[in-house]
């Protein structure tokens, strides 16, 4: 049974997709890794993307926060493209309208990333700070709010080396979630986890899910993807190659290859 509430709950009617990819396509080391790639995702949904590796899932989600840049095609964040001045593409934006067009996407990567130098505190306001210039005591109140949503009211003042893999997962989110993104991005969040710390990064997911946060996520965890997600995307050779909600994606795949990759992780 999905979690969440019927797409006509208040935050998904609006019309207009929060991102919008047309056509991107990408090379990279001379092979063309997203290949005319098109997919809208509506406010507060969640998307899994899946598919086997090499398919491009990551660039798909890199290409979103620009970065990676496509070589043809339009990615609109919430109606704007992410990396050029308007749709024509012709222009780049500058470095601080980079920063602050991508602080609207949050990027949760399977290695944490955090600043090891600083408290899981400090990782969570730095970004709000540096790029919103949000007030430091605002920014530090909403950091140990965000801390406290994600179980780690008690860690704001531990290093990431004092973390356990799950902890500093978590600390991640926050610190994604502390630029008040309009759609979090996910690549494999729980796959350098060890299995018992998997649940609670997985709980903080699927919690965001039930706020109407807009997602995309690549992961294997197909249990997550049945209960949370609202469509499942199916990635292949650089191409979307299927595009369906859970119960019929896996109940009644489409594609051969769908059912080959599914068969794989099973
Ligand atoms: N910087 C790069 N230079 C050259 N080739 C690249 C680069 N980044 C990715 N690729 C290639 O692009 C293809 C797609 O890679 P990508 O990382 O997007 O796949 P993926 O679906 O995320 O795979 P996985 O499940 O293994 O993470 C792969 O063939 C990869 O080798
Ligand atoms: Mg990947």
């Amino acid at each position: 049974m999905n979690l969440k509430e019927s797409p006509t709950s208040a935050t998904a009617e609006t019309a207009a997709p929060i991102v919008s990819v047309r056509d991107a396509c990408c090379t990279l080391g001379g092979r063309k890794v997203l290949d005319n790639v098109s997919l809208d995702v509506m406010r507060g949904q969640v998307v899994v993307l899946i598919g086997p590796s090499g398919a491009g899932k990551t660039t798909l989600l890199r290409s979103l926060n620009h970065l990676e840049r496509v070589d043809s095609g339009t990615i609109l964040i919430d109606g704007l493209p992410i990396g050029h001045r308007d749709v024509t593409g012709a222009k780049l934006v500058g470095t601080t309208e980079l920063a602050r067009r991508r602080s609207e996407i949050g990027f949760v990567f399977q290695h944490f990333n955090l600043f090891p130098h600083m408290t899981a505190a400090e990782n969570v306001w730095n970004g709000p700070v540096r790029v919103l210039g949000t007030p430091k005591d605002e920014a530090r109140r909403n950091a140990l709010a965000l801390l406290d949503r994600v179980g780690l009211a008690d860690k704001a003042e531990s290093r990431p080396s004092q973390l356990s893999g799950g902890q500093q997962q978590r600390v991640a989110i926050a610190r994604a979630l502390a630029m008040r993104p309009k759609v979090m991005l996910f690549d494999e969040p729980t796959s350098a986890l060890d299995v018992e710390m998997v649940g609670e990064v997985l709980t903080v997911m699927r919690e965001l899910a039930r706020d109407h946060m807009t997602m995309i996520a690549v992961t294997h965890e197909m249990r997550f993807a049945r209960e949370v997600a609202d469509r499942i995307v199916v990635m292949d050779a650089g191409r979307i190659i299927e595009d369906a909600p859970p119960e019929q994606l896996f109940g009644n795949p489409q594609h051969e290859r769908t059912k080959t990759f599914l068969s794989t992780i099973a």
